[in-house]
C-alpha cells in the first residue's frame, strides 16, 4: 500500500454540497487553515489541521505557501481534431461572424476536412499534447467530444482516439458523441437523410461502447429545435445521457427539448429565455457556460447571475476546440467567470469541480476533497482562492496528485500512472 501526506496546506478549499449544487449553495464552501490531508493509494483516508502524527513510510509532500483545491474538472472539450484554422482568423479579426463563416463551408467544416485527413497518430499525438497541457492547468476530469467526422467511420475514428487516450493518460476522459455538429455540405438538400444516419449510427457507437453521451449543436443554421429532439430521443432510448450545446448564438427550443429529456446538461446559454431559466432551476440539467467562447468570439457572456439568482446549477467549462475557442488554458476560462460573468471565486470552484463532475456522473469519487474519495488534488501557488481567479492568464498550478499520485511537480509533468 502506498501512503500520502500532503502536509502544511495553507488553505483547503472544496465543496461539501450535494449536488446538483443550486444557486446561494453554489457559494458554500468549506475552508481550513494550516490543513493536511493524508491518502491511502488512490483514496483519501484523513483531513485534519497540524499534522503531528508519525510520518515514517509516508511519502511526505510540503504544501507550504499552496492552497489546495481538488482536482478541476472541465466538462465541455472538443479535445480531438486534425490540423487548426488561423487561416480564417483574418476574417474572423476583420467582423466576420462565426456562422456565415460555417456557411461558406469554413469553421467546424474545415477542421472536418483535416480531421478525416489526419492519421489516427496525428490525432493521438496532437490530442495527448493539449491533454498534457491540460493537466498542467490542473484539470484531471475532462468530457470531450467527437463532431469533426460528421461521418461514422470518421466519428468512430475521434472515439477511439478518446478511448485510447483514456487507457494512457492521467486525466480521466469521459466521451461524448457529437454527429451532429455541423450538416455536411452534400446534405444541404437531405437533411432528414442525415438525421436518420446519425440515428442509425448510435447503434455502432453504443455496440462497441464508444461513448456515454450524445450531444447535438441546436442553433440556426444548424440543427433545429425538432432535429435535435428526434436524435436526442433516439439516443436515450438507446441508453445514451444527454448534453446538448444550446442558445449559444439565438434561443430556438434547445434548452426545452434538453429539459424535457432531463440531459446532464445543456451548454452555452448566451441567449437562455427567462422562461427557460425557470425551467431550468426546476430541473437537475446543469447550465454548463463557456466564457472563453465568448471572449474569443467577442460574443455576449450568458447570464450566470440570473441564473445563479433563480436557483440554477451552474457548471463552467473551457469548450476548448479549434474555432471558438482555441485555448486549453482552464484557468484563464475560471478568471473569465470571474471577471465576466460576474461569479464569486467561491461559485466558481463549485462551478469547476462538485458540479460538473455531477454532470458526469462521478461525484460520488471526484469534485470534492472528502474522506473516502479519491486523491485527485491540486495544489496552487496563490495565496488564497480570491488570489487565484483575480491574478489572470498565468498557470497557478505547483503541483496535482491524480488518484493519490503525484503527476505534475513544478509544473511539469513528472510520470505516467496508466
Ligand atoms: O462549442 N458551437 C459549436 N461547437 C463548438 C465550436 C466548434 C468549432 O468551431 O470547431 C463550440 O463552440
Ligand atoms: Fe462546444
Amino acid at each position: 500500500m502506498s501512503r500520502t501526506l500532503i502536509k502544511n496546506i495553507k488553505t483547503l478549499y472544496t465543496s461539501h454540497e450535494i449536488p446538483p449544487v443550486k444557486g446561494k449553495a453554489m457559494s458554500h464552501i468549506f475552508e481550513l487553515d494550516n490543513a493536511y490531508i493524508l491518502i491511502e493509494d488512490e483514496t483519501i483516508k484523513e483531513i485534519g489541521q497540524n499534522y503531528s502524527g508519525d510520518e515514517s513510510g509516508l511519502f511526505v509532500y510540503d504544501a507550504s505557501n499552496l492552497i489546495c483545491l481538488p482536482g478541476l474538472v472541465d466538462s465541455h472539450t472538443h479535445l480531438v481534431f486534425g490540423g487548426s484554422r488561423e487561416h480564417e482568423f483574418a476574417k474572423k479579426i476583420a467582423g466576420v461572424p462565426y456562422l456565415d463563416i460555417l456557411k461558406e463551408g469554413g469553421g467546424i467544416l474545415s477542421t472536418v476536412e483535416e480531421t478525416k485527413n489526419a492519421s489516427y497518430e496525428d490525432l493521438i499525438e496532437q490530442s495527448k499534447k493539449s491533454l498534457d497541457q491540460m493537466l498542467q492547468f490542473g484539470v484531471t476530469t475532462l468530457e470531450a467530444k467527437s463532431g469533426y467526422g460528421l461521418d461514422t467511420e470518421i466519428e468512430v475514428k475521434q472515439l477511439t482516439v478518446l478511448e485510447v487516450l483514456n487507457k494512457t493518460h492521467d486525466i480521466d476522459i469521459h466521451s461524448t458523441y457529437l454527429g451532429a455538429h455541423a450538416l455536411p455540405k452534400k446534405y444541404v438538400d437531405k437533411r432528414e437523410e442525415f438525421i436518420r444516419n446519425i440515428i442509425e449510427s448510435l447503434d455502432t457507437i453504443k455496440e462497441n461502447n464508444l461513448a456515454e453521451y450524445v450531444d447535438v449543436f441546436c442553433e440556426v443554421g444548424v440543427f433545429t429545435a425538432r432535429e435535435a429532439e428526434q436524435i436526442l430521443k433516439a439516443a436515450k432510448d438507446k441508453g445514451f445521457k444527454l448534453r446538448v450545446h444550446s442558445d449559444e448564438i439565438e434561443s430556438i427550443g434547445g434548452t426545452k427539448v434538453a429539459i424535457s429529456l432531463n440531459a446532464k446538461t445543456v451548454d452555452h446559454l448566451m441567449a437562455i429565455t427567462d422562461e427557460d431559466i425557470n425551467l431550468l432551476s426546476k430541473s437537475n440539467t446543469i447550465a454548463n457556460l463557456l466564457p472563453s467562447t465568448s471572449f474569443y468570439l467577442n460574443k455576449e457572456y450568458a447570464p450566470a447571475r440570473k441564473l445563479i439568482e433563480n436557483n440554477c446549477a451552474v457548471s463552467v467549462s473551457s469548450d476548448y476546440n479549434p474555432g471558438s475557442t482555441p485555448s486549453e488554458n482552464y484557468q484563464l476560462t475560471l478568471q473569465l467567470a470571474g471577471n465576466k460573468l460576474r461569479m464569486s471565486p467561491k461559485e466558481i470552484l463549485t462551478a469547476a469541480t462538485l458540479n460538473p463532475a455531477y454532470s458526469l456522473d462521478v461525484h460520488t469519487k471526484v469534485g470534492s476533497l472528502e474522506v473516502g474519495k479519491q486523491a485527485d488534488i491540486l495544489l496552487l501557488e496563490a495565496k488564497n482562492l480570491d488570489y487565484f481567479i483575480y491574478h489572470y492568464g498565468i498557470n497557478h498550478t505547483k503541483a496535482v496528485f491524480k488518484k493519490g499520485k503525484l503527476v505534475v511537480d513544478n509544473q511539469r509533468i513528472i510520470k505516467e500512472i496508466k
